[in-house]
């Protein structure tokens, strides 16, 4: 139970530093292993800014961040590490070969964990495909791959390090629709006892999330499945009709 990754966000007030007013206001919701999360807003909304409090990239000014009960400032951040993979909106490759990217938050991954992470990720047919496979290179920043294959290596690294939660921000959006819907169903069979917070812009992303919150400026407007969304939520119809 120790190890569960229940995720509570309690009246979270956050503003940047020097920043005057904040980006994020009054945030309260629970995410609990075997649920699917979806955050959903405008550019801007607060959505990234949201994640990051959970790895402590930045912690809140009012409230509270807790992993299983636990606020995230009482605990190690190797702690945290372990138990939460953060898939960033601009996802970091590393000069190097597509093995060191992928074991960057595991060092000691097997290559037959590696496979089966690129498998779930829809990763794993372009790396085959390369002469050198798992050994091949990666340029600095990841230039000599494209946006959509550096999406799928970022996401199978987060995988190969088996947490109790997955944050995707926005991890989707450089993929076709039916890669997008692949990966998301091979991701919900093997994720299925984690919790997972999904950031997307796509609707189709989302439509079958346990519960969406509708960010707007820093609070959340809406919240509810897809459907007593479209019925209750002027600002998710607009989203969707955009
Ligand atoms: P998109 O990724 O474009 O869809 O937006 P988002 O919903 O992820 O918004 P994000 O959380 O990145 O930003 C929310 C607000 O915080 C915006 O007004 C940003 O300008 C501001 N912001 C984001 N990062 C920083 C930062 O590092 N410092 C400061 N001072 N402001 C930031
Ligand atoms: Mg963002």
């Amino acid at each position: 139970a120790a190890l569960a990754g229940v995720v509570e966000y309690r009246n979270v007030t956050f503003a940047y530093p020097g920043a005057e007013s904040p980006v994020l206001s009054n945030i309260s919701f629970t995410a609990r292993p075997g649920q699917t999360i979806a955050i959903i807003g405008s550019t801007g909304a607060g959505k990234t800014s949201l994640l990051s409090l959970l790895p402590r990239l930045y912690d809140p000014a009012e409230g509270q961040v807790l992993l299983d009960g636990v606020p995230v400032d009482r605990l190690d951040r190797a702690e945290i590490t372990r138990r939460v993979a953060l898939v960033p909106q601009r996802p970091y490759l590393f000069s190097g070969t597509i093995g060191h990217n992928l074991r960057f938050g595991k060092t000691e991954a097997t290559d037959q964990e590696l496979w089966d992470a690129l498998l779930v990720a829809q990763g794993e047919s372009f790396v085959r495909e390369k002469k050198n496979g798992l050994d091949s290179r990666i340029s600095q920043g990841g230039t000599n791959v494209s946006g959509g294959q550096r999406q799928r290596l970022c996401i199978a690294r987060a995988l190969v390090t088996k947490p109790r939660v997955y944050l995707f921000d926005d991890s989707f959006s450089a993929l076709d629709v039916a890669t997008d819907a692949r990966l998301r169903a091979a991701l919900k069979r093997t994720t299925s006892d984690a919790t997972v917070i999904i950031v997307a812009q796509r609707i189709s992303t989302i439509t079958e999330a346990d519960q969406i919150l509708v960010l707007d400026n820093g609070r959340i407007v809406d919240r509810g499945t897809h459907e007593e969304l479209l019925e209750t939520s002027p600002t998710y119809q607009e989203i969707v009709e955009s």
